[in-house]
């Protein structure tokens, strides 16, 4: 894990300080300047590959485990004895870009780029992308306490204040709205597939018969059953390969909360007052309009 020492030399803590590219606020430390154009311009995608693409906390590591046990035809052990950021690593961090090269095909590659920093490369090829989205208030709950444990993003304050954060893109990212926006312009592309949090909740065995189809790895049920069981949130809760407890605390300081925290739907009920709720679904009126698609969660 020297790479986590690296970015966090013994006992020293993070910046909490983030730098802008192209508009778009990144955390230092973990991102720099050089290595997003480098991944913009210049990364080379493979057919073959597998991008995981998110908003932060929408279910990355979820889907980064559904997709470690499809591509073993339902096996866990890749799952259960390699780190899930060296099996899926995050195209723009900075180790993240280095490791990919060495990587055998087929690629798992995780990222949470906004389409308009993607790889260009990506366009003209036949990649595919497997876009997860959440409901965007529950997003914002999952965000506001992760924010509080990772050692490189700001300290969210009040939910008042990460709110209007949050709306204003003010966050690692930038805006959800914007994110969504871009990637859904893929939207009815062979190589794009669109999946939410919700239906992953709703139905996961059929989810992942969907995503295995996709990535065109099709499984048997019995294959099938072992993701379902593998996927679980308990069991992905007790596996140190993706739970991220072999983070130092300097990076993720689980002692304050753990990073799978809930795993459910809807926990912003149980943090949004009235009228923070309606700020929120003013906001999202404005700034989703003319978008036809309808979301699991439109009828919150
Ligand atoms: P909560 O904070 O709401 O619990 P990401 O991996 O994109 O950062 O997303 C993290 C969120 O996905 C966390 O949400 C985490 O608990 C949830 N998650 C991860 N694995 C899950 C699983 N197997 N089932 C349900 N939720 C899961």
């Amino acid at each position: 894990h020297t790479i986590w020492e690296l970015l966090a030399p013994a006992g020293e803590k993070m910046t909490r300080a983030y730098f802008t590219y192209k508009g778009i606020k990144f955390p230092t430390g973990l991102y720099s300047p050089e290595t997003i154009s480098y991944v913009e311009k210049d990364f080379k995608v493979r057919d073959e590959d597998i991008f995981i693409v998110t908003y932060p906390k929408s279910g990355t590591t979820w889907m980064i485990e559904i997709l470690s046990v499809i591509l073993k035809d339902g096996d866990p052990s890749w799952a259960r004895t390699v780190p899930n950021w060296e099996r899926a690593p995050w195209c723009e961090t900075i180790p993240g870009s280095l490791s990919i090269m060495q990587m055998p095909n087929p690629r798992l590659i995780s990222s949470h780029l906004p389409i308009q920093l993607f790889p260009r490369d990506f366009f003209n090829s036949k990649a595919k992308v497997v876009y997860i989205s959440r409901n965007p208030r529950d997003v914002l709950v999952s965000l506001y306490h992760y924010s509080k444990i990772a050692g490189h993003l700001k300290d969210p304050g009040t939910l008042d204040q990460f709110l209007q954060n949050f709306l204003n893109g003010e966050v690692q990212f930038g805006s959800w709205f914007d994110h969504i926006k871009g990637w859904m312009r893929m939207e009815g592309k062979d190589n794009f597939l669109f999946i939410t949090y919700e239906e992953l909740q709703e139905d996961l065995r059929g989810s992942v018969r969907r995503v295995s189809e996709f990535v065109g790895h099709p499984l048997e049920e019995a294959a099938l059953d072992s993701v379902v069981e593998n996927t679980d949130f308990r069991t992905m809760k007790e596996n140190t390969m993706c739970n991220y407890t072999l983070l130092p605390s300097v990076i993720l300081d689980q002692r304050q909360g753990a990073f799978l925290r809930k795993g459910v739907c809807g926990d912003w009920k149980n943090h949004f007052t009235a009228s923070q709720s309606e700020v929120f679904d003013q906001a999202y009126r404005e700034k989703m309009q003319g978008l036809k698609t309808s979301f699991p969660w439109d009828e919150d």
